[in-house]
């Protein structure tokens, strides 16, 4: 009776919740919660209700304890999620809105309640699941192909991991920038999906394929403008002799936990330049009229259709472990997300 005179202001929920209490192995350390309880908003605050939240290579890092920042435990993990506000004491987030966090969204959990720090408006009519993957990986492509050379079109973007859910948004912003990717991959079955993405070439991440590449750019005369390197080791070499000379190779991922170990000669006698990226680190500085044009943009190319990524499925927090155990599955074939209100799975 209660909530319904007043329901914006006092909500009751059965909350579920993913929680570490230790650093570890995914298995073995997450923990389902669920509780039930009934709360006042205070003044400015909001209640989200989490639609979805994507599981990122960052989140595994960061229950085992190693990503850049740890966090206080126990935690909830969960980089990115889209949420909705279900319950609001602040007019500019009204009820029904749609917002993504642009701080660490603790996504892991079925709602929050919290001051809107930090939150990002979305549209509505976007399709949710895609939006909870907004934040991440989109931007960290586009950031990537701004912020290190003075790209032109016709360039070439050389990458590697080019399957990996940032490598399909690198090769649909560059097709969009008119921009051309030679792309590198472990399995090449899903070239023709990579093609249909706008990726220019793919090749094999391997010494045969780091020479048909160079083949194809020796026939053109030009070399890449720009080298992404998720992956580390052997991988992020082979690009090196892809670049023109003074060009940028940007290491933002180490998928095969390989460091990087440069020839002295790409270094004095071809002046490449090696930097590294962290999206964490750039929204932690960027203005927030930058922050806003960034997102506001890729929400345009979403929009288009210029912008996708492909989900696997969707799982709820309790259905945890199948969750974690289908990250490793060879024929996945994008994201895993949390999605925690169960009439939201397909
Ligand atoms: N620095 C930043 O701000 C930032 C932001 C976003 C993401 N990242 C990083 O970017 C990388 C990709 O993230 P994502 O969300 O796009 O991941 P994702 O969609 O899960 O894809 C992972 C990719 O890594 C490849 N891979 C996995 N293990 C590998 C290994 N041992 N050797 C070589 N390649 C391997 C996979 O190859 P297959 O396709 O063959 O399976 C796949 O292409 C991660 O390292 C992530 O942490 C960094």
């Amino acid at each position: 009776m209660f909530l319904f005179f007043y329901p914006h202001e006092v909500y009751r929920s059965c909350m579920s919740a993913l929680v570490i209490r230790s650093f570890g192995s995914p298995l073995s350390v997450l923990e389902y919660q669920r509780t039930e309880e009934m709360s006042d908003l205070a003044d400015g605050e909001l209640c989200l209700k989490i639609l979805a939240s994507p599981i990122n290579p960052a989140d595994l890092n960061w229950i085992e304890g190693t990503y850049g920042k740890k966090p206080e435990l126990p935690a909830t993990p969960g980089t990115e999620a889209v949420a909705e506000v279900v319950a609001s004491r602040d007019a500019a987030f009204p009820v029904g809105m749609r917002v993504i966090f642009l701080d660490y969204a603790h996504g892991w959990q079925s709602q929050r309640v919290l001051r809107a720090h930090g939150l990002l408006p979305v549209p509505a009519d976007l399709p949710w699941a895609e939006l909870a993957m907004l934040k991440v990986n989109p931007a960290t492509a586009w950031r990537m192909l701004h912020d290190f050379a003075a790209l032109q079109p016709g360039d070439v973007v050389v990458q590697n991991a080019a399957n990996s859910a940032v490598g399909r948004c690198v090769i649909q912003l560059a097709h969009a920038l008119g921009l051309r990717t030679f792309n590198f991959v472990r399995d090449p079955e899903p070239a023709e999906e990579l093609r249909a993405l706008g990726a220019d070439a793919i090749f094999r991440d391997d010494a045969e394929g780091q020479q048909q590449a160079l083949e194809a750019l020796r026939a053109e005369g030009r070399w890449a403008q720009l080298a992404l390197n998720a992956v580390g080791g052997e991988s992020a070499l082979r690009q090196c002799d892809l670049l023109a000379d003074g060009a940028m190779q940007v290491t933002y991922g180490a998928m095969s936990r390989r460091p990087l170990t440069i020839p002295n000669k790409h270094l004095i006698f071809r002046g490449l330049r090696f930097s590294g990226f962290w999206l964490s680190q750039w929204l932690a500085h960027a203005e927030a009229a930058e922050v806003e044009k960034m997102y506001g943009t890729l929400i345009d190319f979403m929009r288009r259709g210029q912008l996708r990524t492909m989900i696997d499925g969707m799982y709820s927090f309790e259905d945890f472990p199948a969750a974690i155990a289908r990250l490793t599955a060879a024929d996945r074939r994008g994201k895993i997300l949390f999605a925690p209100d169960p009439c939201l799975l397909r």
